[in-house]
């Protein structure tokens, strides 16, 4: 892996696939309903989290991944 910049206002589901050209599956488009956009942080985690994202991975139950 390595580093590149994202812009402010990008959604991070895309940075990886516009700024890096990295496939990342997206299945829902970034809505927070598929989860196949779930990553695991191997350092500096957001400490925000949007109730669509807390919600999602609550009901499928899945712990140490977030949605990218
Ligand atoms: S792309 Fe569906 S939850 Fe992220």
């Amino acid at each position: 892996m390595r580093e590149f910049e994202v812009p402010m206002d990008k959604r991070l589901v895309l940075a990886p696939i516009d700024e890096a050209h990295i496939d990342q599956l997206h299945a829902c488009g970034g809505n927070a309903r598929c989860t196949t956009c779930r990553v695991e942080f191997l350092a500096g985690e957001p400490d925000q989290m949007t109730g669509a994202e807390k919600a999602v991975l609550a009901a499928r139950g899945l712990t140490g991944v977030r949605l990218s």
